[in-house]
């Protein structure tokens, strides 16, 4: 499959880009680099060893730009990675959180239609479980109370393309629901770039590491845990790559055919009533996790442990939101897409500190 990816110069993005050519599709990308650097699509350019992968520097908000990649390239699907993701500058900034995430999916919704593309897979995240009623999570389990605009903008939108697909049965929407994402590609030459301070615990870990930090503040050790600590669903961004590939089967090369027969038929006819063939899914919703759930000090010790690197830390107030326990059932994935996670903690923080220790200062400036 031609596939568009959204925020594909982002961590995510770029380690599903490796992962869809593996798999023997392309992809076609449209970034704004509001977070982001060009340097990291040339160097999935080498990995993958590919001379360019189509680039669109255009902002999903902005209608005419996206017109222009639908109108040079056939596509078969989306996975929509674009979006603003920093949970603090969230309740800072709703109004640019809102309009970015929410307006700029309902710009690139509207315009997928009226090219007749009609597959999508959206970036959700386990936040949409608020503090979840039960665990491990099941995709079952209600969705609950976020504790930020930013988490308001993904339960948000999973209610609108499941709308959306229910008054229009052509459409595909799969939902991914993101545990934690850590590591990086095992090359070392792509990884997670955060602007400024680390919110995530990972990224602020590599950075202790390599002595661009002082030491990790644990935020809280008297959570009804284990060990005090929170607990979460860590996964390695490269088995989290995978699960979209893995989520294309939905999208079946056929049905797209189909459907753009119909379509060139509409166009012809004006017989906006033919009955389309569409496939079996319709909207569906999968927790992307491991299924184990890591205290923040078994990330530390087993960062030390692994890379032989000492990570100072101390003991701070909890972080306002943070709950104590995340983690996931899997099975549905598993039993339903032939996904599973296939990294353990061992290869996620090694991969983490591979990346970290070869790139300290991240991407290189064009
Ligand atoms: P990222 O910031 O690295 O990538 C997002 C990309 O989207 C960036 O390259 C950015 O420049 C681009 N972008 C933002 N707004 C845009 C716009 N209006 N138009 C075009 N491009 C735009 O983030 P990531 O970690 O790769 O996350 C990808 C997706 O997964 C996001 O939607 C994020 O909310 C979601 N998610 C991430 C996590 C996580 O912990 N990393 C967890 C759950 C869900
Ligand atoms: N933590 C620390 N110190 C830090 C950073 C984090 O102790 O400097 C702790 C947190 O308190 C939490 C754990 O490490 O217990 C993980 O925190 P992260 O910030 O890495 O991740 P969260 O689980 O809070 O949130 C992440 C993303 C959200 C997403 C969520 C679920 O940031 O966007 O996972 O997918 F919604």
């Amino acid at each position: 499959m031609n596939i568009l990816v959204t925020g594909g110069a982002g961590f995510i993005g770029t380690h599903t880009l490796i992962e869809l050519y593996a798999a023997g599709h392309t992809a076609v990308v449209v970034d704004n680099l509001s977070n982001s650097n060009p340097v990291a699509l040339q160097r999935v350019e080498e990995i993958i060893g590919v001379s360019k992968i189509p680039f669109y520097q255009v902002d999903i908000r902005d209608r005419e730009g996206l017109e222009k990649v639908f109108a040079e390239h056939k596509l078969d699907a989306c996975i929509h990675f674009a979006g603003l993701k920093a949970v603090g500058e969230s309740v800072e900034k709703p109004w640019e959180y809102y309009e970015n995430n929410i307006g700029g999916t309902l710009v690139l919704v509207d315009v997928m239609r009226k090219h007749g593309c009609k597959n999508i897979i959206f970036s959700s995240s386990a936040t949409v479980y608020g503090d979840p009623a039960e665990i491990p999570i099941t995709e079952n389990c209600p969705k609950g109370q976020c504790t930020n605009p930013y988490g308001w903008t993904k339960s948000m939108l999973e209610q609108v393309l499941m709308d959306i697909q229910k008054a229009d049965p052509e459409w595909n929407v799969v939902l991914l629901r993101y545990f934690n994402p850590v590591g990086a590609h095992p090359s070392g030459r792509i990884g997670e770039n955060p602007n400024g301070i680390p919110n995530n615990l990972m990224p602020y870990i590599t950075q202790v590491a390599v002595g661009k930090r002082k030491e990790l503040g644990v935020f809280g050790n008297d959570y009804d845990t284990p060990d005090g600590t929170g607990v979460r669903d860590y996964i390695h961004v490269v088995d989290l790559a995978k699960a979209h590939v893995a989520a294309l089967q939905c999208f079946r090369r056929e049905t797209c055919d189909v459907r753009r027969e119909t379509l060139d038929l509409r166009h012809k006819t004006e017989d906006v009533g033919s009955d389309a063939k569409v496939s079996s899914l319709k909207s569906q919703v999968y927790n992307i996790g491991t299924g184990h759930g890591y205290s923040v000090l078994d990330m530390v010790n087993a960062f030390i442990r692994v890379n032989g690197i000492d990570v100072p830390y101390s003991i701070k107030p909890r972080r306002a939101g943070d709950i104590a326990t995340c983690y996931c059932n899997p099975s549905k994935a598993k039993n339903e897409l032939g996904w599973e996670a296939k990294y353990g903690i061992d290869e996620m923080v090694r991969d983490s500190w591979n990346w970290q220790r070869k790139n300290p200062d991240g991407y290189p400036e064009r």
